[in-house]
């Protein structure tokens, strides 16, 4: 895997965001959980600590964590700056300000870092990179996938989101996707495209709003089924 981690923006996001941005409900969080590229997000720290299962992947899981914690050290600030020039691409509702939203994610990053040892040692943690995941057909009820998908839909083609999300209906019954914006806010171009070509093969593809909106107009799901 060819991942420098120089290229990598390791920003992690909570319990509480996923389980609103993925419209989790109580019974989704007993399921067999997938979450594809993870990164330091707190989701599976603070869901195995509640007797979840869950398995996280991402690339960046190949790094030692003191490597990751100096990551997130030098990207944060950068992070913060770039929200902080762009006040207006976000609802500062639940989040009222970049310091704040700073808080909450170090918060999160920090219970990832701490759980990543053992999660690593457990396999809950595993090194992955899509569009080739090493999990065994329908291993996971649910998969998850935040940040990532139509997120970057400048630079991760078509191609890459259609044989990626294929990917992820062979490992897991469902596939939820979040959000279907891109970095800059705007509606992912690849989206309508996506969804016409799952449809056409066969899967059902449908888009739901859920409770959660911190980029502008990013409150919508991608929920897929083979
Ligand atoms: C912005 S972070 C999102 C982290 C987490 N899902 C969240 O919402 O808090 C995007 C993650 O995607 C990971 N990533 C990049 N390319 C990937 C790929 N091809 N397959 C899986 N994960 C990838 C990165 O390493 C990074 O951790």
């Amino acid at each position: 895997m060819g991942l420098k981690l120089k290229t990598v923006v390791p920003w992690g996001r909570s319990l509480d965001e996923y389980i609103r941005m993925f419209a989790l409900t109580p019974g989704d969080l007993q399921l067999t959980l997938l979450d594809c590229a993870g990164g330091p997000a707190s989701f599976n720290a603070e869901l195995t600590g509640s007797g979840g299962r869950v398995v996280s992947c991402d690339p960046i899981y190949q790094f030692a964590l003191n490597e990751i914690q100096q990551r997130i050290q030098d990207t944060y600030p950068l992070i913060i700056a770039g929200v902080s020039a762009n006040l207006n691409r976000y609802r500062w509702h639940s989040i009222q300000s970049p310091e704040q939203l700073g808080e909450v994610r170090l918060k999160a990053m920090q219970q990832f870092l701490a759980d990543f040892p053992n999660g690593l040692a457990t396999g809950r943690y595993q090194v992955a990179e899509l569009p080739t995941l090493p999990f065994g057909d329908r291993q996971f009820d649910l998969a998850l996938c935040s940040h990532l998908l139509f997120t970057y839909s400048d630079q991760l083609s078509v191609e890459f989101h259609l044989a990626s999300i294929q990917e992820l209906c062979r490992v897991a019954a469902e596939v939820r996707i979040f959000p279907l914006l891109t970095l800059a806010g705007e509606d992912s171009p690849l989206v309508p495209i996506v969804v016409d070509t799952l449809k056409q093969q066969g899967y059902e593809a449908s888009i739901h709003t859920v409770d959660y909106e911190f980029q502008r107009g990013g409150n919508q799901l991608l929920r897929i089924k083979p």
